[in-house]
């Protein structure tokens, strides 16, 4: 098993290495409203945008050449929003219609999220965007290296803090951020649930 940087720049794997996200992100969280967008939605437009963004990086854990799990972190949420419309603007002009005109409340829910989410990484916290490791390959330590891989990235791009946003639910990923040291640092409802804050400081091993 080892772990590799994904990305921006061009693989030509790219397209494959997209699809693996997309399935590790859609099996990870199924509820998860990025999933809700569908799987094109994540596969063709949203990992390639993060990919290619200057603003957020990406880890993959890999058996061989088979890409088992991933983290994804962003400093800027601003940013990488215009990387993603940018990136693709007719794609991004279309997701955003057909999710304002078909699904409203997705729209709605979206534009709460960010509203909570913008102003919490400005550059010196990073967020954590995802993390998901392949269900046979979980309980193996996996998701904990994938942490310290991406605290070690994001300190030596100079950022201070990662934060990530969990589930109250999802005790075996509470538990994963407490195990690296995670704080809980608040509690915010959000599409009818509760979500617990994490906090810890990426510089301390
Ligand atoms: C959360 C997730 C990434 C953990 O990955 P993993 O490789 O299975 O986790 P690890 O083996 O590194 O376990 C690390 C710690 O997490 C906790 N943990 C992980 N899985 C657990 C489980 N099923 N039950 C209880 N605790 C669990 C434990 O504290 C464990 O440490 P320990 O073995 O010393 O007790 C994985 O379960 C996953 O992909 N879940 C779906 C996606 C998801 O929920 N992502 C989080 C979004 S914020």
């Amino acid at each position: 098993m080892n772990i590799s940087l994904l990305g921006p720049e061009e693989r030509p794997d790219k397209l494959k290495i997209c699809e693996s996200l997309a399935q590790l992100h859609q099996e990870g969280a199924p509820q998860d409203l990025i999933s809700h967008m569908g799987n094109d939605f994540l596969k063709n437009f949203f990992y390639p945008g993060v990919l290619a963004s200057r603003s957020a990086v990406t880890l993959g854990l890999w058996d061989g050449k088979t890409l088992v799990g991933f983290v994804s972190a962003t400093w800027n949420w601003m940013a990488l929003l215009l990387d993603l419309a940018t990136h693709q603007p007719i794609r991004a002009l279309v997701y955003a219609l057909t999710c304002l005109l078909m699904r409203p409340k997705n729209a709605v829910d979206l534009a709460q999220g960010l509203r909570l989410t913008l102003p919490k990484t400005p550059d010196l916290s990073a967020e954590i965007l995802m993390i998901s490791i392949s269900p046979p390959f979980r309980g193996k330590r996996h998701g904990q290296e994938l942490l310290q891989a991406i605290h070690q990235e994001l300190s030596r791009r100079g950022h201070f803090f990662c934060v990530a946003r969990v589930r109250e639910e999802n005790q075996e990923a509470i538990l994963m951020y407490q195990n690296e040291k995670y704080l809980p640092s608040g509690r915010i409802e959000y599409r009818g649930r509760s979500w617990i804050w994490m906090i810890r400081n990426c510089h301390e091993k």
